[in-house]
């Protein structure tokens, strides 16, 4: 697997190389222009980011709703997502943006406050289930398959309380929660993930301090949270294939991913202990044969735990019933990519003492030839990066089914927004070039369907294909010239040559 991911990365580099001089974000194209005629095209939102009705008919707050209330300084502008795109008012008009484009899907998230207000079944709300039925219902109606997020950052202030993803407690409630879903949506949801993006989520929250609750536990607590989001993922799967999955007949997942990574120059061995403490910190105790957390990470911080002078590893043992458990606890992949790395081994430790960035030990870099997002500070456009990820799944996990269930660009809300379109173009043709080489990919989703909250950068990055007017109190949606693009693409199942808008 490790030799031909090297020899992957030799085209990769010569690619990169060839491209060098164009600030490029173009993929040339390889094979059948045409997506497969099953194949399933969405786009995707999540509840805190677009429905606003934060305390509407009973929902409880979540650690978002705390954070913007309660540490506003830290968010642009002072923004929170109270009303936001006020989807929880206005559905309809995301409706009809829905069917406007077409689409195949809409991956949504549920609010896990709106259904148990404070987290636990004892506090079920009628209200938010009515809700989310009616939102699938009109999307059924419509033709549209519901793709559901059972937890997309917004967790119930009361389950913090008891120590959120800290606490092994928050498995039972998690489960509680997830069975709800099942119950009340399950005759009609076929398409599940348990979780969004545990790696940016438990770093964010447990180590960095960027997200609630703040807590700084570098290096453990980001660890412990990706143990314990691991378990109670298998459990929820292990829930659904026992009681619903004879009758429901869904699939089940957690969306994983964001970033691939590159070797600087020959460091491919760099490039890969970036991807196995990254993606395979989730994906391989789940799609690996051998399950478990990934070698390299289980050796390394152990060693860098007992020089540190401590009788065990940071990272929490994942062993008998718990590692079975989590083994091959997924129907398919959910991918979510937006950009990549450049990575070589650290010149020097870095990152704080102790955290997984000194775990990780690789110094990561940009190609000068990609190009940048004209909002926000991370965001590049690498479609190459794209193609990797499916070739490194391909060869870590085998034969898998992948849907992309996140893959988006950002600017500052132009309605002519060229860069979009071409950063769509060009990861659209590497969903093609991967199925040309051989993966599995059955659907794809682009982020976002309208723009909203963007978590710490609150309204000032944009992701929509459609505009909000965030000033009037309808929150009118006005499509972009990319959700006409998107359109074309949806509606003649391939990448237009020219850009008809
Ligand atoms: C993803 C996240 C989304 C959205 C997007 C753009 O990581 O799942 O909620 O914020 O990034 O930054």
């Amino acid at each position: 697997m490790f030799s031909s991911f090297l020899r992957f990365i030799g085209i990769v580099g010569f690619i990169i190389n060839a491209l060098h001089k164009a600030n490029s974000c173009d993929l040339p194209a390889k094979g059948n222009p045409y997506f497969p005629n099953n194949f399933s095209f969405g786009i995707a939102t999540s509840a805190y980011q677009i429905e606003g009705g934060w305390d509407a008919d009973g929902k409880g707050p979540s650690i978002w709703d705390d954070f913007t209330h309660n540490y506003s300084h830290l968010i642009d502008k002072n923004s929170t997502g109270d009303i936001s795109a006020d989807s929880y008012h206005h559905f309809d008009q995301d409706l009809a943006a829905l069917k406007e484009l077409k689409v195949n899907h809409y991956r949504f998230s549920i609010s896990w406050p709106r259904i148990f207000p404070n987290g636990d079944i004892s506090s079920r709300n009628q209200k938010g289930i009515d809700y989310y039925n009616k939102i699938i219902d009109k999307l059924l109606k419509n033709g549209i398959q519901p793709m559901v997020t059972m937890f997309h950052f917004d967790l119930p202030v009361d389950i913090q309380k008891i120590g959120g993803f800290m606490s092994d407690k928050f498995i039972e409630k998690f489960v509680a929660y997830a069975t709800e879903l099942f119950e009340n949506f399950g005759d009609r949801v076929k398409i599940w993930m348990t979780f969004n993006e545990p790696q940016i989520f438990c770093k964010s929250s447990y180590a960095d301090g960027r997200y609630p609750p703040l807590a700084g536990i570098s290096g453990e607590g980001d660890y412990i949270c990706v143990t314990n989001t691991l378990k109670a993922h298998a459990a929820v799967y292990k829930v659904y294939r026992s009681r619903f999955y004879e009758k429901q007949k869904g699939k089940i997942s957690i969306a994983l991913g964001n970033y691939f990574f590159l070797p600087k120059s020959n460091e491919t061995e760099a490039a890969y202990r970036a991807l196995q403490f990254n993606i395979g910190f989730l994906a391989h105790p789940i799609f690996h044969t051998s399950g478990g957390f990934p070698k390299v990470m289980i050796e390394d911080i152990k060693s860098n735990s007992l020089k540190e002078g401590r009788l065990t590893s940071r990272l929490p043992s994942l062993k008998g019933y718990w590692k079975n458990l989590i083994k091959g606890s997924a129907d398919f992949f959910a991918l979510n990519y937006y950009t990549s790395r450049m990575m070589q081994r650290a010149v020097q430790p870095k990152g704080l003492n102790p955290s997984w960035e000194r775990d990780m030990d690789c110094d990561e870099s940009l190609d000068p030839s990609w190009l940048k997002a004209t909002s926000g500070t991370w965001l590049y456009c690498v479609p190459e990066g794209l193609e990797g990820m499916l070739k490194f799944l391909r060869d870590e996990y085998g034969d898998l089914e992948v849907m992309i269930t996140e893959n988006g660009w950002s600017d500052v809300g132009e309605l002519d927004d060229v860069s979009r379109i071409r950063y769509l173009k060009s990861h659209l043709q590497a969903v093609l070039n991967g199925i040309s080489s051989g993966s599995n990919i059955t659907a794809y989703t682009y982020w976002s369907l309208i723009d909203n909250f963007e978590w710490r950068s609150g309204y000032s990055i944009k992701y929509g294909l459609y505009s909000v007017d965030f000033q009037s109190s309808n929150r009118e949606r006005t499509p972009k010239k990319s959700a006409n693009f998107y359109r074309e693409v949806i509606s003649s199942k391939k990448i237009p040559n020219e850009i008809h808008v």
